[in-house]
Parts: structure tokens; C-alpha cells; sequence
């Protein structure tokens, strides 16, 4: 059962899709399908987009990047900076996405670069965290995640930490369509939420919220939003289509209101 005081938060992560056009098309069908939907929405977007996205959406629907530099400028041909994403009026970025990890050789003593530099720059992070299908099969998915927290978390302070996100996502979940059980996410919450207790104590552990992601969809949607300790989803190709992400969206408040209610 997800927490009562948490938010439960429905983001979407459209990873290298949708031009500016293709973009604009989607946001502008949103709202009318999110209507009845109180949960935060976010949506990270391509670089080009996060502008237009932003301006043709209302305020309560975030928008961010799905990734960014740790340096404030400088010579880094093809990167971009946080002022860069913030002038677009992006509010928060994803960081050590497993692509971002497996491509692009991404370290967490890098990944723990731009979350500094993301709190410096009043970007709100979604640090993502998961394990390999060996990991998992070799019994190492906590340490794998220990590590992975640790590592790019380390300078944050407990304050900051409430802030982050975390997104867990296990790689073998990834675009595959094969979903973690319910049971499973809530196993590795609990885990993943010790390691955070151990690192920035109970208060701060307590309040960060942890999203799942992994293969969510209107399918897998329902019984995922009831996974106990769960407070959101990063949703990748179930979210390029308006109309899947927001049905997403409306199961993810029912369970919640029916939570609320209880
Ligand atoms: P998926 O992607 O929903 O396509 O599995 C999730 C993600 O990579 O953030």
C-alpha cells in the first residue's frame, strides 16, 4: 500500500522521443485527459522540447530534463548545463538513468557530480537506481543498490535528500515488458529505504519518495500502485502515447483515494 503522506508522483520519461511538433500535439490532448487527477504529473522531456512543453502546459504539471552536465558551462561540446535547463523553465531532471549508465559508461561518482550541482541549481532530482538480471540472480541487488546510493548520494545533505527522488528501476524491467512483481518492488522499497535511513537518518529516509519504474502500464499499472512503500512511477514507453499515461494516471488516484479513504 503506498504511504498516506507521501506523494504518489506519475512521471513520465519520454527518453529520445518527440520532436518539438510531436511534443506539442501531446501536451495539448494532457490536461483535458488528466482531468479528475490530483497526483503530481512530470514530464521529462527531450532538451528541445522542455521550452514549448512548459508554455503550453498549466502550472501543475512539471516539466524537466532526462539528463544534464555537472559543470555550469564550459567546454563540453554536446552537453548541457543546469542554467540552460532552467531558463527553459524545467524544474527537475533525471539523473544515472541505466541508459545513461550502460551508453554513456555514466560512473556514480559522476552521476553524484550533477545531483550536487542539480540541488545547487534548484533542480529537483530523480536519481535513478537498479539492478542486472545476474545481479539479482547472484543475490547482489542490495548491494548493487547500496552502492549506487551511496555513491551518488554522497556530499547531500539529510535536508537535500528529502528533496531527491528516487526512481527504481531494475534494468532487466526496462522496455522489456517484463514487469517486478508487486511483492518484489516492495521488498527492494524497504531495502532501498534502510540504506537511505542509514545514510540521512530516520526523518529524511521517511520522507523521500520512492517511484517505481520498469515496464509500467495500463496492465501492470493497478497492482503496482498498491505495492507497499511505492510513491510513484517513472513511466518510459507507456507514456509516449497521451492516452495510455494518463489511464495510468487515473488508476494510480483511484488506488490512492481508495488509500485515503480507508
Ligand atoms: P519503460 O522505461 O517504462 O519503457 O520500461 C522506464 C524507464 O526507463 O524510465
Amino acid at each position: 500500500m503506498p504511504h498516506e503522506e507521501r506523494p504518489f508522483f506519475i512521471i513520465a520519461n519520454w527518453k529520445m522521443n518527440k520532436t518539438i511538433r510531436e511534443a506539442l500535439a501531446y501536451v495539448e490532448k494532457l490536461p483535458e485527459l488528466l482531468q479528475g487527477v490530483h497526483l503530481p504529473v512530470w514530464l521529462a522531456v527531450p532538451f528541445t522540447a522542455i521550452h514549448s512543453v512548459r508554455a503550453a502546459l498549466p502550472p501543475e504539471i512539471h516539466v524537466g530534463a532526462q539528463n544534464m552536465n555537472d559543470a555550469s558551462s564550459g567546454a563540453f561540446t554536446g552537453e548541457i548545463a543546469a542554467a540552460m535547463i532552467t531558463e527553459a523553465w524545467g524544474d527537475f531532471v533525471v539523473l544515472g538513468h541505466s541508459e545513461r549508465r550502460q551508453f554513456f559508461h555514466e560512473s556514480d561518482e559522476f552521476i553524484n557530480k550533477k545531483v550536487l550541482r542539480a540541488f545547487q541549481s534548484s533542480l529537483r532530482p530523480v536519481l535513478c537506481i537498479g539492478e542486472g538480471f545476474d545481479q539479482r540472480e547472484a543475490g547482489e541487488t542490495e548491494a548493487v543498490l547500496k552502492g549506487q546510493l551511496e555513491g551518488c548520494l554522497r556530499g547531500v545533505s539529510a535536508e537535500q535528500m528529502a528533496l531527491c527522488i528516487i526512481a527504481y528501476e531494475p534494468i532487466w524491467a526496462i522496455g522489456t515488458g517484463k514487469t517486478a512483481t508487486p511483492e518484489l518492488v516492495a521488498q527492494t522499497l524497504a531495502v532501498i529505504r534502510s540504506i537511505a535511513e542509514a545514510q540521512f537518518g530516520e526523518e529524511s529516509a521517511a520522507n523521500m519518495p520512492i517511484v517505481y519504474g520498469g515496464s509500467v502500464s495500463p496492465s501492470s499499472a493497478e497492482a503496482l500502485a498498491t505495492a507497499d512503500g511505492v510513491d510513484g512511477f517513472l513511466i518510459g514507453t507507456a507514456s509516449l502515447d497521451p492516452e495510455g499515461f494518463a489511464k495510468i494516471a487515473h488508476m494510480s488516484e483511484n488506488v490512492r483515494s481508495n488509500i485515503t479513504e480507508l
